[in-house]
This record gives C-alpha cells, sequence and structure tokens, in this order.
C-alpha cells in the first residue's frame, strides 16, 4: 500500500513537473521590401507542434515603421526532455502581385539560443531581410 502510495505521487510529480517547465526564446532583426521598411509585417515565434488555441493566446507582433522587429516570448515545452525547437515566422506579401493570402518564411532559431524558464536569456540577431527573395521552401497563409 505504501509502495502503492508513492508510486503515485511519483507518477503526480512527473506530470506536474512536465506541465510546468517553461522554455524562451527571442528574435529581433530589420525586414525590407526591395529597398524600403517593410512596415506592419506580422512575425511569430512559435514551436511547430503546439495547438492553434494555444497560438490564439500569443503575444503578436509586427514591424515597426523602419521594418524593424523584436520578437520574444515564453514558449511553452512540450512533454519532451529535449528543447521544442522554436520557429520563428514572417508572413507577408511583398512581391506577391496580386495573390490572396500572405507569404510565410520559416525558420528555426538554434537551440543553444533556446533557454529554460519564461524569459529568453540571448536575443537571436536575424540580421536584415529582404522579403523579395523566394526560399524554396516557402509557405502560404490564407490570413490577410
Ligand atoms: C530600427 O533599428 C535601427 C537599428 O537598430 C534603429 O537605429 C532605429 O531607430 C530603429 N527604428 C525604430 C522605429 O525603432
Amino acid at each position: 500500500m505504501r509502495l502503492f502510495s508513492s508510486f503515485i505521487i511519483f507518477i503526480f510529480f512527473l506530470k506536474f513537473g512536465v506541465s510546468l517547465r517553461f522554455q524562451a526564446a527571442s528574435i529581433k532583426g530589420r525586414l525590407l521590401c526591395g529597398n524600403v521598411a517593410a512596415i506592419g509585417v506580422r512575425v511569430k515565434l512559435w514551436p511547430d507542434d503546439l495547438g492553434m488555441d494555444v497560438d490564439k493566446n500569443s503575444d503578436q507582433f509586427w514591424t515597426d515603421r523602419d521594418g524593424n522587429f523584436s520578437v520574444f516570448g515564453p514558449t511553452l515545452e512540450g512533454s519532451a526532455k529535449a528543447p521544442v525547437p522554436a520557429i520563428f515566422r514572417i508572413f507577408h506579401d511583398c512581391n506577391d502581385g496580386n495573390r490572396a493570402g500572405l507569404r510565410v518564411f520559416k525558420f528555426r532559431i538554434p537551440d543553444s539560443y533556446v533557454s529554460k524558464g519564461k524569459e529568453a536569456k540571448k536575443v537571436f540577431d536575424f540580421g536584415l531581410l529582404n522579403l523579395e527573395i523566394q526560399p524554396f521552401d516557402e509557405e502560404r497563409s490564407t490570413e490577410n
């Protein structure tokens, strides 16, 4: 009986411990469309494998009048011991003609920039990107 209850406590701890684990990442940079600042472009930092409901509750970030962005956020860790990949996405319509929806560029932030806890310990410097570029693995979003 005693063994059984310690087992239950152990299981409880295992579950609880996992659900309380956080990871965080932060990224900054600047976006251009051709030679002008890409203003009001949505940028997002969120792991790949979490549900959309969680996503809706997360902070939203856009580039400012110079095309600058700074995105940070606690990203809830999954059940795995290893960090969940932190994915950075850019939703834009630069060099997209009259097509509906947005172009989506997707990047993985190196795990060495993902830290435990709710605040990022390092900021990844993305640098400057001209959104006219055409990545081979570009995706699309139906949002506008
Ligand atoms: C954008 O970033 C540059 C370089 O860090 C800075 O000089 C400029 O003031 C920033 N613009 C805004 C609107 O914060």
